[in-house]
């Protein structure tokens, strides 16, 4: 048998035998649906200038700013859809066997895909926010065919209500990761570099409270050689499909 077989059975097992199941995941799992990561040969930054969502410069060059947050975040974002490993972590999620997603992703394809307890730890896109009187918008009252977007009640500027370079973690989401890491007894990395500080401490905390590591990435990550006892060494769409076949299976012949 492949060794990258027995993988998946080591994986399959811890995952039927968790007490505290989470998923904690970062852009490449939303590769498998058309979203090109931030980092890597075809990575967004490798395209686009980082420094539109620094906040100093989208409050100077707003349009310029949102041209190109539009273009990234909402033209080609916007059509997305779940793909199978997004299906996964909400079919573990209805069994009974997923806690929580922690996310790093802002493209809301695990709610999209039917998981309910997503915490996000960089925000959301399909939520905005004035930048001064703080009044929330859902996606689907702003009209960004003119840009720069203004508040309907102060006429000031909106953001997406993701983070910017320079703008601190959502506290909800932060203390709610971190208490799920804590909890959690077999952790499941899918799809992160673990460049990106704070959100990478939150699998090192896992990993330090005891946490069983499994991590899904074609690539070795910065997890795999420090906390990764089980690396899943491919595309996230095609682990969590094989895993998900080894789990239904062994749930059956436990039913007998
Ligand atoms: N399946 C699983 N993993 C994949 C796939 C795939 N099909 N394709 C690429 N990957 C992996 C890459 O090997 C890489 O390790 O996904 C990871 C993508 O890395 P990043 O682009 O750095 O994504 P992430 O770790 O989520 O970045 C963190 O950086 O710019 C910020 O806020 C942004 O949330 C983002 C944060
Ligand atoms: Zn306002």
């Amino acid at each position: 048998m492949e060794n990258s077989d027995k993988k998946i059975i080591l994986a399959a097992e811890k995952i039927i035998h968790a007490k505290h199941l989470v998923a904690f995941t970062g852009a490449g799992i939303s590769v498998e649906s058309g979203i090109p990561p931030f980092r890597g040969a075809e990575g967004l930054w490798s395209k686009y200038d980082p420094q539109v969502l620094d906040l100093g410069y989208f409050h100077q060059y707003p349009l310029a700013s949102w041209n190109v947050i539009k273009e990234i975040f909402y033209d080609f974002f916007g059509t997305a859809r779940p793909n199978a490993a997004h299906d996964a972590l909400a079919e573990l999620e209805k069994m009974g066997l997923l806690k929580c997603v922690i996310t790093q992703n802002i493209d809301n394809l695990h709610q999209a895909a039917g998981n309910t307890v997503v915490h996000e730890f960089h925000g959301n896109s399909h939520k905005l926010v004035c930048t001064k009187c703080k009044r929330h918008f859902e996606l689907a009252e702003i009209n960004l065919e003119v840009l720069p977007p203004k508040c309907v009640h102060c006429n000031s500027l909106i953001k997406p209500d993701f983070i910017f370079f320079g703008e601190g973690i959502p506290m909800q989401a932060y203390q709610a990761s971190h208490v799920a890491a804590e909890k959690a007894d077999v952790f499941i990395i899918i799809g992160s570099t673990g460049e990106v500080s704070p959100a990478n401490q939150i699998p090192i905390h896992a990993k330090n409270t005891r946490a069983t590591i499994i991590e899904v990435n074609p690539e070795n990550s910065r997890y795999t050689h420090f906390i990764t006892d089980i690396h899943l060494k491919g595309k996230a769409g095609e682990m969590m499909t094989k895993l998900m076949e080894q789990i239904d299976q062994k749930l059956k012949a436990k039913k007998g």
